[in-house]
């Protein structure tokens, strides 16, 4: 502001000034105008230069360290290390980032504000250090529909995380896609990971997740769920009993075993489900029912380990008729080794069998034990056969050897229950 520094004061100048300040009061003054003749008053001077400058007006102040733009209706508050949701977020943030943080705790009504964040709609706290998400944390975002807690090292994700405190008083909330990617922290080096979150908090991972997508209803609007790489073994019976909006499931790059637990009956809605990367063997009957049951479903089943023995069967003769799996010509055995890579599409299914299945290395080296045991005794019996003769007397002379051992020891035994006589046994020490 140039005219910080001007020399006399004209007349009337005072009339001027407070007829400007009254302007920027209102949020009126422009950046562009300010071609102010003369203001002496540094004080004053001051107080314009912020007006002007700060693109915002006043009534809807942006956090230091965040960035806002009220056109785009969005706030960045990005790498910044906070610690704490910024108190004073400008109430017209329709979307919020709040990631690359240190946030640790989200505590309850961590975005409750004066006047409301009625507008935001999308909140990002991706990679944000969170630790702990508490019961009702995103209450008072009415208009919540997309939330992002992917990277974040969760160790306490309340039940009631996504609905309010009061769950039961609570209205169901608005959210449509929520983002859970890799929230489980990267187990330490060396360290059974799951035993350890177990142990901290007597609670799987699995089952921490499934009670927050159940809890008090509020999610059943919700059509978009990704909870990838998060290391789960499995999913908890009835996890996605709540959800029955469900267009878009994303489990990728998880340990799933199996899925007979896991009801998708309900999920009449679902489009895509995404189990790539996981270590499912086989999928039975009653999910294949299920799954071929869902009108608009697409699956995903790249990169599993299949395991083609009896138990593939099924699966086999579903998969050649389904249209519901995507590329399922990519889809082959892992195990067992003569069927690796094969794929399960063209399995023969006479080929599928349940013999023991043992690694091949293990196969030929008991093989290569029998044969040598079967060498072993034929030439045991044949040196036997050859030397009859022989054994036969030398079985005479050991059957006499015994004879006369035996009597040896009888006689002993006679001697020493004999009272008369123990005495002098165990003296002479016989
Ligand atoms: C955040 O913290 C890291 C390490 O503590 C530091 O290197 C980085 O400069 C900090 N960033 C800001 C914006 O303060
Ligand atoms: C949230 O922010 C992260 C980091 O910038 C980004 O990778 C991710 O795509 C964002 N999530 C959404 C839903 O846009
Ligand atoms: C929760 O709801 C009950 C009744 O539904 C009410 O009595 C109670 O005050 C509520 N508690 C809070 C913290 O809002
Ligand atoms: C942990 O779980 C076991 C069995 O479910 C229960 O008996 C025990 O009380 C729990 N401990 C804590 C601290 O919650
Ligand atoms: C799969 O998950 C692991 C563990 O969460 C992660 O380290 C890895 O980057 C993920 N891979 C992909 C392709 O996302
Ligand atoms: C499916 O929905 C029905 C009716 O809405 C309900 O009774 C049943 O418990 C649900 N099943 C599962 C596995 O969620
Ligand atoms: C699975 O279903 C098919 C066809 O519905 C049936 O022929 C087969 O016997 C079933 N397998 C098992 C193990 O129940």
């Amino acid at each position: 502001m140039p005219g910080g520094r001007s020399r006399g004061p004209a007349a009337g100048d005072g009339r001027l000034r407070l007829a400007r300040l009254a302007l920027v009061l209102l949020g009126w003054v422009s950046v562009s105008s300010p071609a102010s003749p003369a203001t002496s008053s540094s004080a004053s001077a001051a107080f314009l230069a912020s007006a002007a400058s700060a693109q915002p007006p006043p009534s809807s102040p942006c956090p230091a360290p965040c960035e806002c733009s009220e056109a785009a209706r969005t706030v960045k508050c990005v790498n910044r290390n906070l610690s704490a949701v910024p108190a004073d977020l400008p109430p017209y943030a329709r979307t919020l980032f709040l990631t690359g943080n240190q946030l640790a705790v989200l505590p309850a009504g961590a975005f409750a504000r004066r006047p409301p964040l009625a507008e935001l709609a999308a909140l990002n706290l991706s990679g944000s250090r969170l630790r702990e998400v508490h019961a009702g944390a995103f209450e008072d975002l009415p208009g919540l529909r997309q939330l992002d807690l992917s990277h974040n090292p969760l160790v306490h994700l309340s039940p009631f995380a996504f609905s309010a405190i009061n769950a039961s008083a609570s209205a169901p909330s608005a959210l449509s896609e929520l983002i859970l990617n890799h929230i489980i922290e990267p187990p330490p080096p060396g360290q059974d990971q799951h035993q350890d979150q177990k142990q901290k908090q007597n609670q799987s991972v699995e089952s921490m997740v499934g009670a927050a997508l159940r809890a008090g209803h509020a999610l059943h609007g919700l059509w978009r769920l990704e909870l990838a790489s998060n290391h789960f073994l499995y999913l908890p019976r009835d996890a996605l009993s709540q959800l029955p909006a469900l267009r878009h499931l994303d489990l990728r790059n998880n340990s799933l075993v199996s899925l007979t637990y896991l009801s998708f009956r309900n999920l009449t809605h679902l489009e895509r489900l995404h189990l790539e990367d996981n270590a499912l063997k086989v999928l039975h009957n009653g999910t294949l029912a299920e799954l071929q049951g869902l009108a608009h479903v697409k699956v995903f089943l790249d990169n599993n380990p299949w395991v083609c023995d009896c138990h593939m069967v099924d699966m086999v003769t579903w998969l050649r008729e389904t249209q519901i799996v995507e590329g399922k010509a990519r889809l082959t055995c892992a195990f067992p080794e003569k069927m690796r890579n094969q794929m399960l599409v063209e399995l023969n299914v006479a080929d599928l069998d349940c013999d023991p299945i043992l690694p091949p290395s293990l196969q030929t080296s008991y093989v290569f034990l029998g044969i040598v045991l079967a060498l072993i005794g034929a030439i045991f019996l044949l040196v036997l056969y050859l030397n009859r003769k022989g054994i036969k007397k030398w079985m005479h002379n050991i059957r006499d050897a015994c004879r006369d051992h035996m009597e040896g020891y009888h006689y002993r035994y006679e001697i020493n229950a004999d009272p008369r006589l123990t005495n002098l046994s165990s003296n002479s020490d016989v």
